[in-house]
């Protein structure tokens, strides 16, 4: 083995953090379930939902067998429903095509949904062993310096072909698993993008950006992130007995497809909030609005939106039945038994601690 991946291993064996998912890395579903909650999400945030979900969902066939509305629930409040419901795919399809064992193939892997390079190459050389590379923002950032890599790794090409080969080069054999786990450790716990601790770094000597002088130069990003601004607008309507109405969106949808919320809609160019109100109602559960009042405003970032969600409490003219494909009437008590993104669960809290009796001319 070379100097760089001995002296790397033998910094992770003595600094490497207890993380539940390293209890069970001879489970390729274990190591599939962390990976997808890894990305785009925090170390901190993941470990109580991963927990969670093994509790609940301990083999890839308790996975497919559960319903999605099940799935979403477990999933509700980390963010990014694509990831959960391609588990879910994913997991039927390992029952049906693999015998319920997931692929050690390179090929096989990459054909189940979500599972693309970077999650592949973690479970091939994580569970399996294999010599497999992976780069993920850790990664990319920890190679970058140690090799000066030129370009935007987010934009260019040719920038990511060197990264991808960098870190297949760098697997030592037999231990590809550990070394990848140890480079993303790196980055985490001391090649940190704002303020490296090239003073702790085990492998600093061979690093070129330290050389050069400033390895917060490194990688090259260039791009200023694009914001979004939305305007959304969700309804609240109360039925006799007071309870508040959820309708689910279409699983197809890409953003919180599969979820339950207050009736929503995004708020057009040139529409009053008072018309987006209007149409949430009617688009959402097909309820013509008489009287509305706001209740209160969530904002909340995804992906590069920044959403400002409006709640209107709202009254409705000649309905029996809201039309949706599927509702349900909940209270401050049924509301756990429904899958709601972080924003609607934000929503409803001020609805339910607002007293609105009254206050609307029914
Ligand atoms: N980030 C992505 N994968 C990880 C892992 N296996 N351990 C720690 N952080 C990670």
């Amino acid at each position: 083995m070379n100097d760089f991946a001995e002296k790397l291993l033998a910094w992770f064996a003595g600094c490497k953090r207890d993380l539940p998912w390293r209890r069970l890395q001879h489970d390729p579903y274990a190591v599939w379930v962390s990976e997808i909650m890894l990305q785009q999400t925090t170390v901190a945030a993941v470990i109580p939902f991963y927990n969670k979900w093994m509790a609940r969902f301990p083999t890839v066939q308790s996975l497919a067998e559960a319903p999605l509305d099940d799935v979403l629930k477990h999933w509700a409040g980390l963010g990014y429903y694509a990831r959960a419901r391609n588990l879910h795919k994913g997991a039927g399809l390992v029952a049906a095509e693999f015998g319920g064992v997931v692929p050690s193939d390179p090929k096989q892997l990459l054909s189940l949904p979500g599972i693309g390079r970077y999650t592949a190459g973690a479970i091939l050389s994580i569970a399996f062993n294999q010599e497999a590379p992976i780069l993920d923002a850790n990664v990319i950032r920890v190679l970058s310096r140690l090799h000066a890599v030129t370009g935007d790794p987010k934009t260019s090409v040719a920038t990511q072909v060197v990264l991808w080969r960098l870190a297949e080069e760098a697997l030592p054999l037999g231990r590809a698993g550990e070394f990848n786990e140890a480079l993303m450790e790196l980055g985490a716990l001391v090649c940190e993008a704002g303020a490296p601790r090239c003073g702790t770094c085990p492998v600093s000597e061979h690093c070129a950006a330290k050389r050069l002088g400033d390895p917060t130069s490194y990688p090259q990003f260039t791009g200023v992130k694009k914001w979004l601004d939305v305007e959304d607008v969700s309804v609240a309507v109360r039925n006799a007995a007071r309870e508040v109405l959820l309708v689910q969106r279409s699983p197809e949808l890409a953003l919180w497809g599969g979820l339950w919320e207050l009736p929503r809609a995004t708020r057009q160019d040139g529409e009053s909030l008072e018309g987006c109100v209007a149409r949430a109602a009617y688009e959402g559960a097909g309820l013509n609005v008489c009287a509305m009042s706001p209740f209160g405003v969530v904002k909340h970032v995804v992906a590069n939106r920044r959403i400002t969600l409006h709640g209107f409490e709202i009254a409705a003219l000649d309905f029996l039945e809201p039309k949706a494909a599927a509702w349900a009437w909940i209270t401050p008590e049924t509301r756990g038994n429904y899958a709601l993104a972080t924003p609607q669960v934000k929503l409803t809290d001020l609805l339910f601690a607002s007293d609105t009796q009254g206050r609307l001319e029914l």
